[in-house]
C-alpha cells in the first residue's frame, strides 16, 4: 500500500497547524515524524487517520484519491492510529474492548472473533488474558492492546503518536522490536515523536515538521545535530547537574513506609535540601507515584514522619501540606490535572488559593494573558484545556503551580515535551530552586534523570533505594538498577 499526501492545509482559528504538507509513504517502511511540540504532527496524523478533516489537500492510496469521514472509514481502507492518550474503556474486559470496536458489517460471532484475536496474538507474541479488565493493564500493555485491535481490524498502516511517553525502557524495547517485526510482515509504520534518539534507533527515514511546515525529509541514520537544526531552526545546548550536599536542610523524611496497591515499601530516611532536585527512577508503577502522593499529603503512609524545617506534617489534614507550599503535579494531565471544558482563564482562577471568593474577570484575564506569554503556551485565555496540544497542557500545569511553592512533587513533568520545551521547563524549575524550592520528580527517561537530578532514588519491586548522587551513576548503571540488578 502506498500512501500519498498532497498539499494538506489545516487551521484552528488563528493557528496554522499544517501548511501545505506533501509526502509519500511506502509499504513496509518505518517513517519517523519528528518535530517540537505544537509543530503540527498530531494534526497531520489525525487527518491521515480520518479523525479530523483537513481544510484542503488530498490523500491518495495506491494512486486513488480517498475521502475519510471517520476513523472507521480510514480503518476500512487500512489506516489505523494509536492515539496519544489511549481511548479505551478501562472498566471493560480486554475481550469486550476489542470486540466493541468491531464494525457492524462484520457481525462476527464472539467465539470466531476470539479465535481471530488469538491468532493475531500468537503472531505478535502477546499473551493477554482476555477476561481481565483493561484497567489492570499498564500503559505499555494498553498500547499493545491497541496495536492488536488495529491489526485484527485489518490495518496496513499503523500510526503511533508519541507512543514511548510513559512507558519503561524495557517496554520501549519491546515496542520497537514489535514495530520492526510488523514492518517485516509488510505493514507500514508511522512513528511520531520529538525524541531524536528514538528516530535514529527505529526509523529508516524521517520527516521533520516545524511550525506547521514540512522542513525536511531525511534518510537515517543522521547526525543528531542536523536533526536538531531542522527541528528548531537553530542549535540547542544541554546542561548538567551539580552537588547539592552542602545546601541547607529543608524537609526530612524519617522511617517512611509507603503503601502502594501491591506492596509496603522499606522504611525510607531522607533529607531534602533547599534548592535540591531529587529524581525518582523506576519502571512505571514501582511506587514513585505513591511516594510523591504521600509526600503531598494525598495518601497516608503506613508509618513514618515528614518534617518541614522541624514541623511535623499530619496526614489527617492534606490541606496543611498545600498551606506549607507543598504541591503535587500529576502525570495524567486530562484525568487528574486539568478540567475538560474549562478555559485557561478558568484554570488560573481555580488555581489561585486566595480566600477571596469573588472573581475579578478583568484581573484574571490579565493574569492569564501574562502567564500564557511567560510560559509560551500556544493557546488563548478562552481556549479550553483539551484544545491545547499535550505539551501545551503540560506548560499550563506548570504555569498553574503556585509561586510560593517550597516543595514541588512532579510526576513525569516533561512527559511528551520535546528537547526545547524540556530545557525550557527545567529552566523554569531551576528558577524555582534558586528561590529555595526543592523538587522531587519521577521520570521514565534515564537521560533526563541523570541530567537534572542532584540525587536519584531508585524504585524496584516494592523497594526504595538510598539516594545516589547522580555523578555516581551513568545510564548503564541506572538502567540496571531500574531493572532490579545491582541492589
Ligand atoms: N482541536 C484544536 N483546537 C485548537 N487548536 C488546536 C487543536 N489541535 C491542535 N491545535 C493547535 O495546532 C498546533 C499544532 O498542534 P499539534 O498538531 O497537536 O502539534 P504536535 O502534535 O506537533 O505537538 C498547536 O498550536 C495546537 O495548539
Ligand atoms: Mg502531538
Amino acid at each position: 500500500m502506498e500512501i500519498e499526501i498532497r498539499n494538506i492545509y489545516k487551521s484552528f482559528g488563528k493557528v496554522h497547524a499544517n501548511i501545505g504538507i506533501s509526502l509519500t509513504i511506502h509499504a513496509g517502511e518505518i517513517l519517523g515524524v519528528l518535530g517540537e511540540n505544537g509543530a503540527g504532527k498530531t494534526t497531520l496524523m489525525k487527518i491521515l487517520a480520518g479523525l479530523q478533516p483537513c481544510d484542503s489537500g488530498e490523500i491518495l492510496i495506491d494512486g486513488k484519491p480517498v475521502h475519510f469521514h471517520s476513523a472507521n472509514t480510514a480503518l476500512d481502507l487500512g489506516i489505523g492510529m494509536l492515539s496519544q492518550d489511549p481511548l479505551d474503556f478501562p472498566m471493560l474486559t480486554i475481550f469486550d474492548n476489542l470486540y466493541l470496536g468491531r464494525r457492524k458489517r462484520f457481525f462476527i460471532q464472539r467465539n470466531r472473533f476470539s479465535k481471530q484475536v488469538e491468532k493475531m496474538e500468537d503472531l505478535l507474541g502477546f499473551q493477554f488474558k482476555l477476561n481481565d479488565l483493561v484497567e489492570t493493564l499498564s500503559i505499555g500493555e494498553r498500547q499493545q492492546l491497541e496495536i492488536l485491535r488495529l491489526l485484527v481490524y485489518g490495518s496496513e498502516l499503523i500510526i503511533l503518536d508519541e507512543p514511548t511517553t510513559g512507558i519503561s525502557a524495557q517496554q520501549k524495547k519491546q515496542l520497537f522490536e514489535l514495530l520492526k517485526r510488523l514492518a517485516g510482515f509488510g505493514k507500514t509504520i508511522i512513528f511520531v515523536t520529538h525524541k531524536l534518539g528514538e528516530i535514529n534507533e527505529l526509523c529508516q527515514r524521517t520527516i521533520i515538521l516545524r511550525q506547521g511546515k514540512l522542513i525536511s525529509d531525511v534518510v537515517l541514520p543522521c547526525e543528531s545535530s542536523l536533526l536538531i537544526q531542522s527541528m528548531f531552526g537553530k542549535a540547542i545546548d544541554l546542561q548538567s547537574p551539580g552537588d547539592a550536599s552542602q545546601f541547607e536542610k529543608h524537609f526530612e523524611i524519617q522511617h517512611l513506609v509507603i503503601k502502594d496497591a501491591r506492596f509496603f515499601s522499606n522504611p525510607v530516611d531522607l533529607n531534602i535540601r533547599k534548592g535540591e532536585i531529587l529524581g525518582l527512577a523506576g519502571m512505571e508503577g514501582s511506587g514513585q507515584k505513591t511516594f510523591l502522593r504521600t509526600l503531598a499529603g494525598l495518601e497516608k503512609p503506613i508509618n513514618g514522619m515528614f518534617l518541614d524545617e522541624g514541623y511535623s506534617l499530619h496526614w489527617n489534614s492534606p490541606h496543611s501540606f498545600t498551606k506549607r507550599g507543598i504541591y503535587f503535579m500529576p502525570a495524567s494531565r486530562m484525568e487528574e490535572g486539568l478540567i475538560q471544558g474549562m478555559t485557561l482563564q478558568e484554570h488560573f482562577i481555580l488555581s489561585q488559593t486566595k480566600d477571596d471568593f469573588f472573581v475579578d474577570r478583568d484581573e484574571s484575564h490579565k493574569i492569564t494573558e501574562m502567564r500564557i506569554r511567560e510560559f509560551t503556551i500556544r493557546g488563548f485565555s478562552s481556549s479550553t484545556a483539551e484544545e491545547l496540544s499535550g505539551g501545551n497542557q503540560q506548560r499550563l500545569l506548570i504555569a498553574m503551580l503556585h509561586e510560593n511553592a517550597r516543595l514541588l512533587l512532579l510526576e513525569n513533568p516533561t512527559r511528551g515535551l520535546d528537547i526545547e520545551s524540556t530545557n525550557w521547563m527545567w529552566k523554569k524549575l531551576h528558577e524555582r530552586c534558586k528561590k529555595g524550592a526543592s523538587i522531587l520528580f519521577a521520570s521514565a527517561d534515564i537521560d533526563e534523570l541523570l541530567r537534572f537530578s542532584n540525587r536519584i532514588l531508585v524504585f524496584f519491586g516494592g523497594r526504595i533505594s538510598e539516594p545516589y548522587p547522580s555523578q555516581m551513576l551513568n545510564s548503564e548503571k541506572l538502567g540496571a538498577l531500574i531493572g532490579g540488578e545491582g541492589w
